[in-house]
């Protein structure tokens, strides 16, 4: 199982960390445009396998994408990162570009490759592949939901005061501040539902910093999060290379699922060996279908700059 992951920064570097110790791939080649980076990134990684016990052989490339050549999975997280007080979408004019011109390389050398996309603003990326690329839609997934889903428990937990693991919680909708929706109402402990163990209003407070989940990390560190980007990016990837068939929300291109069509939005997928193995309709009250037609439509509003972009 070969796996590229573009842009050697702190995500993706952290992405090729948490494959490499999982020790599912045979290989990982990491991609950076910065002379020397990437190799630098792959050799000090190589350097922690007899410490962590890992055969993944880790190589870096500086920007020569014939290294990548028939890759199982490629992960683009290449691209500018959002500073303090900005929102992901006002990355969309230099990252476009940069997505674009990743994606055809990387198909040019792995014609059958399956796409995860990571950069900003994610869910128009993950609809500008689809567009760029050819692939079939069940190819390319947007990571942004799993990364969300996993911030909700963290603060489902901290709320409740019980062990992360206790928790369970997804949220769908884009990868935004104001378009992600934690799906409360159906967040559980151990099968217990959280609403019936915490106020309304705590609740609430945990959907409020579940959706500046992002931004609150930007905040604390100058630039944006990267160990639970890089958590949630390997976990797809092993839902892949491994065809665990698990469930994660992914922003995935919508034929009429939840009544949406035409764009890459956040929903509950099965991830096994050919991508997106099946869409999940989950039953939504008409609160939680309203909310996910106004984040597609922000979402929409998005893809719609990508028309002077590209
Ligand atoms: C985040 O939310 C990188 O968009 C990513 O941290």
């Amino acid at each position: 199982m070969k796996v590229t992951i573009v842009g050697a920064g702190a995500v993706g570097a952290s992405c090729a960390e948490y494959i490499a110790i999982k020790d599912f791939a045979s290989h990982i080649v990491l991609v950076d445009i910065k002379e020397g980076f990437a190799e630098g990134k792959a050799m000090d990684l190589m350097q922690t396998a007899s410490l962590n016990n890992f055969d993944t052989k880790v190589e870096g490339s500086t920007n020569d994408y014939s290294k990548t050549k028939n890759s199982d999975i490629a992960v683009i997280t290449s691209g500018i990162p959002r500073k303090p007080g900005m929102t992901r979408e006002e990355l969309i004019g230099i990252n476009a570009g940069i997505v674009k011109s990743v994606a055809e390389q990387l198909i040019k050398y792995s014609p059958e490759v399956i796409l995860i996309i990571v950069s900003n603003p994610m869910d128009t990326m993950t609809y500008l592949t689809h567009k760029v690329s050819g692939l079939q839609k069940n190819k390319i997934i947007g990571m942004g939901g799993a990364l969300d889903s996993a911030r909700f428990k963290y603060r489902l937990a901290e709320a409740i005061n019980c062990p992360i693991s206790d928790v369970d919680g997804i949220v769908i909708g884009g990868h935004s501040d104001t378009g992600m929706i934690p799906l409360t109402r159906l967040a559980t402990r151990n099968s217990i539902r959280i609403s019936d163990i915490i106020s309304d209003e705590r609740l609430n407070q945990v959907k409020e910093d579940t959706k500046v989940g992002g931004a609150t990390l930007t905040k604390l560190l100058g630039t944006s999060a990267w160990y639970a980007p890089g958590a949630a990016v390997s976990s797809l990837v092993q839902s892949i290379a491994c065809d665990q068939n698990k469930m994660f929300p992914c922003s995935a291109f919508l034929d009429g699922h939840y009544g949406l069509d035409d764009l890459c939005i956040g929903v509950p997928v099965i991830l096994g060996k050919n991508g997106i193995e099946r869409i999940v309709e989950i039953d939504l009250n008409p609160e939680e279908l309203d909310q996910l037609k106004k984040s597609a439509d922000g979402v929409k509003a998005t893809n719609s700059m990508l028309d002077n972009l590209i």
